[in-house]
């Protein structure tokens, strides 16, 4: 067949129909685009963000702001407090969510990695580098740059990053012209800053400049109250991925996770409630069966002897905070032997006589 079975005109015609179909197609594709982030947007609602602890409220009022502006954020907390979470949050429902959230961890990549992700490079910029590379900093332009473990950057890195920050330009390596880019930059550490900054470990003008607005994540054992709600909500959330059911939790289950002083904090509770319903039974109780000795096992001695945030539930007097105390490991072990004061007694070290007689003195209902 040859071009001139087609007549000339039906051709251009013919283009002109695929033309304006693509152009439908792509303005389809944006709206749709901008539907589906809306979308993501909605699993980052603050309303998913649970809080209602003091400390947490106070952390939240902070992230409201952190919302409102745009300034760049440093997130501060230990591990698995939620930093990520909140990073997430703040651009998800902030003015830039339309456009990309991009998370880039500084201590997992080799440094020259990192610089050329991070950078981007041009074709010249190295042997092997065989096409220009754009870096995250502008792929995330109009939207935000998550830098976690910023503690972690490098030196060389950290006054590349202080020029984007002062310029609102990037420069790839082996390129000539900067670009500009708009990208709000917020970062997170479970380090403390200001000490790296004095150890001369990172540079203060960065500090400073990454520092604007600060939000503390508060660790969850200084936060009970947030316990019940998180182990509903992750309950929640794995009985839906798993189409299976529990019967609910029980009270001594509940109980238990709240004297535990999660050092992994919301991430290990998160782990402590999927494992828990990976073993039940559908219509099982969540009960300190399923949870790990960890949760369950010994209890806690800051809690205990009130060296912790909570000290002040405890009586201040020798005397009375002896007696809370064995109140405290007696209720513990009989609760996790089921009743049996024989077990119970082993596990204290002391007679059952000596027990019987502990929780008559302590008004222990057993
Ligand atoms: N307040 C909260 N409400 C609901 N879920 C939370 C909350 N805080 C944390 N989570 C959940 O706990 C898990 C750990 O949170 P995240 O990854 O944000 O912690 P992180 O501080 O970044 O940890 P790391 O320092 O280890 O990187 C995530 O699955 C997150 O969704
Ligand atoms: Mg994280």
């Amino acid at each position: 067949m040859t071009d001139s079975t087609y007549p000339h005109h039906t051709l251009s015609a013919q283009d002109a129909a695929l033309i304006e179909e693509l152009r439908h197609a792509t303005r389809e594709l944006a709206a749709e685009n901008i539907s589906l982030r809306r979308e993501l947007a909605g699993t980052y609602r603050l309303e998913n963000v649970i809080g209602v602890s003091p400390a947490m409220k106070e952390t939240l009022r902070f992230v409201e702001r952190a919302i409102d502006s745009d300034a760049t954020v440093l997130i501060n907390g230990e591990p698995g407090t939620g930093k990520e979470l909140i990073a997430r949050a703040i651009h998800y429902n902030g003015p830039r969510r339309d456009h990309r959230f991009i998370a880039q961890s500084c201590a997992s990549a080799p440094e020259g990695l990192l610089e050329s992700e991070l950078f981007g490079h041009t074709r010249r910029a190295f042997t092997g580098a065989l096409e220009d590379h754009r870096g995250l900093i502008e792929q995330a332009d109009g939207g935000t740059l998550f830098l976690d473990q910023i503690g972690e950057m490098p030196m060389s890195m950290q006054v590349k990053l202080l020029h984007v920050l002062e310029e609102g330009a990037v420069r790839p390596s082996g390129g000539s012209e900067p670009r500009r880019v708009d990208v709000r930059i917020v970062t997170a550490t479970v380090k403390d800053l200001r000490e790296e900054v004095e150890i001369g470990r990172f540079r203060p003008d960065l500090y400073y400049r990454l520092d604007v607005l600060r939000i503390h994540l508060p660790p969850l054992r200084e936060r009970h109250d947030d316990i019940v709600l998180l182990t509903r909500h992750f309950l929640e959330k794995y009985e839906s991925r798993a189409g299976k059911k529990l019967g609910g939790i029980a009270p001594r289950a509940l109980q238990a996770l709240r004297d535990h002083t999660f050092p992994g904090n919301v991430r290990e509770l998160e782990s402590e409630i999927e494992r828990a319903v990976a073993f039940a039974n559908p219509g099982q109780m969540l009960d300190i069966d399923l949870l790990s000795n960890e949760v369950v096992g010994e209890p806690d001695l800051l809690r205990i002897t009130g060296a912790d945030s909570e000290a002040s539930a405890l009586p201040s007097s020798l005397r009375g905070r002896m007696r809370e105390i064995e109140r405290r490991m007696i209720t513990h072990e009989l609760l996790r032997n089921n009743g049996n004061r024989t077990r119970s007694a082993a596990k204290l070290g002391i007679s059952v006589r000596a027990l019987q007689k502990k929780i008559h003195l302590l008004g222990i209902k057993a």
